[in-house]
Formats: C-alpha cells, sequence, structure tokens
C-alpha cells in the first residue's frame, strides 16, 4: 500500500497578516511536492492564506470545529465554515483544546463527523501526559482517545491520526525512538484503515525531523512552533520527501 506523507504545520493562536509571507515562501519553495504539505494557521487567517498560497503545492486546515453545522454557538466555527474558507482539513482533539476547554474524546467524536460532512479530513489527536506515561499507562490512554475519538466509518481518506504525547509539545523534548516506534505500531493495528496516515507531533524541528521520519509506521508531522517559519517548515518538508 502506498501511504501518502503529510507535514502539518499547526499555527496554533499565532501569526497576523503580516506573517501570511511565510505561507507564501512555504507555499513557493513546494511548487509540486512529492508529500501533502498542511498550513493550519488561526481561522482569522484562512481565507487570506488561501489566497497567498494558491498555485503551490501547500492545503489549508483548521485547527477546531464545532459539531454544529450551523446555529447559536457564539465564537464557534462550523466545518462548512472551514471548508468555505478553503480548507480541506481540520485538526481535532488536540491536547490543548482537550485540557483548555474540556474535549471529551465523545466531543471529538462528534466534531469529526462534522468534519466529515462537510468533506474535511480529520487529524485526530492522541497523547500521554507525563504522568501517564510514569504511571505505564500510555497505551491504554492512547487506546482509550482512540475508540473515544473515532467514529464509525473513519478510514484512509478521511482520517489522520497524529500521535503527540503532551510531554513533548513545545517543550523542546521529544521521546526516543523506540517510544515513537512502540506507540505509532500500537496505533498501526488499531487503526480502522491500514492506509490511515501516522503523524507524530511534539517538538519537531528542522534538526530532528530527518531521524523521526526514519521510524516505522512514521507518515509525517504534525508540527508546531517550527511551522511559524518557512525556512524551518521547508526543511521538515525537505526531511520527509527524503525519507
Ligand atoms: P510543537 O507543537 O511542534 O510546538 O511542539 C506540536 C503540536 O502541538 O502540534
Amino acid at each position: 500500500m502506498t501511504i501518502t506523507k503529510l507535514a502539518a504545520g499547526n499555527w496554533k493562536m499565532n501569526g497576523s497578516l503580516k506573517q501570511l509571507g511565510e505561507a507564501k515562501a512555504l507555499a513557493a519553495a513546494h511548487l509540486s511536492p512529492t508529500v501533502e504539505v498542511l498550513l493550519c494557521p488561526p481561522a482569522t487567517l484562512l481565507a487570506q492564506m488561501a489566497h497567498v498560497i494558491q498555485g503551490g503545492g501547500v492545503q489549508l486546515g483548521g485547527q477546531d470545529c464545532h459539531a454544529a453545522p450551523k446555529g447559536a454557538h457564539t465564537g464557534d466555527i462550523s466545518a462548512s465554515m472551514l471548508f468555505d474558507a478553503g480548507a480541506s482539513f481540520v485538526i481535532l482533539g488536540h491536547s490543548e483544546r482537550r485540557a483548555d476547554h474540556g474535549e471529551t474524546s465523545l466531543d471529538v467524536a462528534d466534531k469529526v463527523e462534522a468534519a466529515w460532512d462537510s468533506g474535511l479530513v480529520a487529524i485526530i489527536c492522541v497523547g500521554e501526559t507525563e504522568a501517564q506515561r510514569d504511571a505505564g499507562e500510555t497505551l491504554a490512554v492512547i487506546g482509550a482517545q482512540l475508540t473515544g475519538s473515532l467514529p464509525h466509518g473513519a478510514n484512509a481518506d478521511n482520517t489522520v491520526i497524529a500521535y503527540e504525547p503532551v510531554w513533548a509539545i513545545g517543550t523542546g523534548r521529544t521521546p526516543t525512538d523506540a517510544q515513537i516506534a512502540e506507540v505509532h505500531a500500537f496505533l498501526r493495528t488499531n487503526a480502522p484503515d491500514a492506509g490511515v496516515r501516522l503523524l507524530y507531533g511534539g517538538s519537531v524541528n528542522p534538526g530532528n525531523a530527518a531521524a523521526i521520519f526514519t521510524i516505522d509506521n512514521v507518515d509525517g508531522a504534525l508540527v508546531g512552533g517550527a511551522s511559524l517559519k518557512a525556512e524551518d517548515f521547508t526543511q521538515i518538508v525537505t526531511a520527509l520527501e527524503n525519507s
């Protein structure tokens, strides 16, 4: 089975109109990439970013969506609105949303269904805290998140799974190769479809990307901080292309 690798950038709550030049430079550097390249800016930048990356090989995604298609939900954004703004992916169940907004796996599953209904690919995030790893609960936690967050009907075309250990996000710390390999092997076995792409996320940078991409069952990366600069993200995309 051929799996098209994916380098996804998550800008989180960063970025302004001025920084769209980074997206433009990334798109110009990857006019016809041999992997999929994705940027997920804050919602305020989606439509403008769609404009500046036109003609390049970069796709757009949202960072969250509401489970309902529309309605009285002040401050929220629906999956169809993301699609309308030019997105083809949406990140769901990121640990920052699970922590900051109390999102449960059941909430995430509802959002995944909404994403699919609007034609978006859902990138579902799972990952253990440091305390859970220390307690030997890593695979149990991830297994429960996976079962709870994945509605029936997930397949390689509509779903990507990202393994993001909470303790590795934004900390500069990464798991050992063996730790990543163990979780990714578990995800491969438990994914609903053998072709579902499995991303690693958490402090991926131009210096460690190539090594991470050699680990079995790692089909790409979900990158936070290092996706904000075109130069850094370009190096990560190139490392994925060469892997
Ligand atoms: P980081 O974030 O690359 O800044 O560690 C990754 C993520 O949260 O997706």
